[in-house]
């Protein structure tokens, strides 16, 4: 069955200190989950070492970036080589800050997610529709073609290093959630565009993103096809964090 996952991505936050005080509340609490949850920390690049050291207590470590060239002259990029050499197993693809902020196309995150499952990295590529392409009816058509486009040079034998994750646009950071029927609507919708392309869609875990905290989370982790989360703010803080990785159904 697919693996339950829940990611926290610090984005920009973060130091030494954070590091330090997180990874060791996480660590030791760890072993108190009975729901066998997979725990991801991505922390922003430079921090990540730090992560990896504290990481034998059981979870993973991500990126949450990568080039999607394989080496060279690239001034300030990190390669997905780099990342598995320093420790990491997993690195997300195509956040909607690096879709808006950063200009990244739907060529330059499929290139990413080849780099990243070619070395391989497990990628959660990263989709979601904004208000506007909801507001117009849009949203399902929009993040399946996020989907297929992003996807499109995995090869079959790379289906196990693929997680997606669905982050509608508008809920992210803004305190606003979709309901648990409409993200389980949309996950349905990925899952079926995942065996549209060829993807054992059924083993795939999709992650929900956006605004996820310890009072929505066991609402959004009981819907059938939500497979936990990826959580933004709500990862800084180690007992929000923990509590939405206890929120995570058990017996899988
Ligand atoms: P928030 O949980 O802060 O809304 O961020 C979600 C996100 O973007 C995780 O990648």
């Amino acid at each position: 069955m697919r693996q339950k996952i829940v990611a926290g991505n610090w984005k920009m936050n973060g130091s030494k200190a954070l590091v330090q005080q997180l990874t060791s509340r996480i660590g030791s609490e760890m072993a108190s989950l009975e729901n066998g949850v997979g725990l991801v920390i991505i922390p922003p690049a430079l921090y990540v070492p730090g992560v990896v050291e504290s990481s034998s207590a059981g979870f993973g470590v991500g990126v949450q970036n990568i080039a999607c060239w394989e080496s060279g002259a690239y001034t300030g990029e990190i390669s997905a080589a780099m990342a598995i050499d320093i420790g990491c197993a997993y690195t997300l693809v195509g956040h909607s800050e690096r879709r808006q902020l950063f200009a990244e196309t739907d060529e330059q995150i499929a290139a990413k997610v080849e780099q990243a499952v070619n070395a391989g990295l497990t990628v959660i590529l990263c989709v979601g529709e904004t208000l506007e392409q909801r507001d117009a009816g849009t949203a399902e058509r929009v993040v399946s073609a996020q989907v297929r486009a992003g996807l499109a040079n995995v090869s079959d034998d790379q289906w196990p290093n693929v997680v997606v994750a669905y982050e509608p646009v508008w809920a992210i950071g803004t305190g606003k959630t979709a309901t648990a029927e409409d993200a389980q609507a949309m996950h349905v919708a990925i899952r079926r565009e995942l065996k549209s392309i060829g993807a054992p869609a059924d083993n795939v875990s999709i992650l929900y993103g956006g605004s996820v905290k310890a009072d929505n989370a066991p609402a959004l982790f009981a819907q059938p096809d939500i497979d936990g989360g990826l959580i933004g703010g709500a990862s800084l803080k180690a007992d929000e964090f923990m509590s939405i990785c206890r929120a995570v159904p058990g017996g899988y």
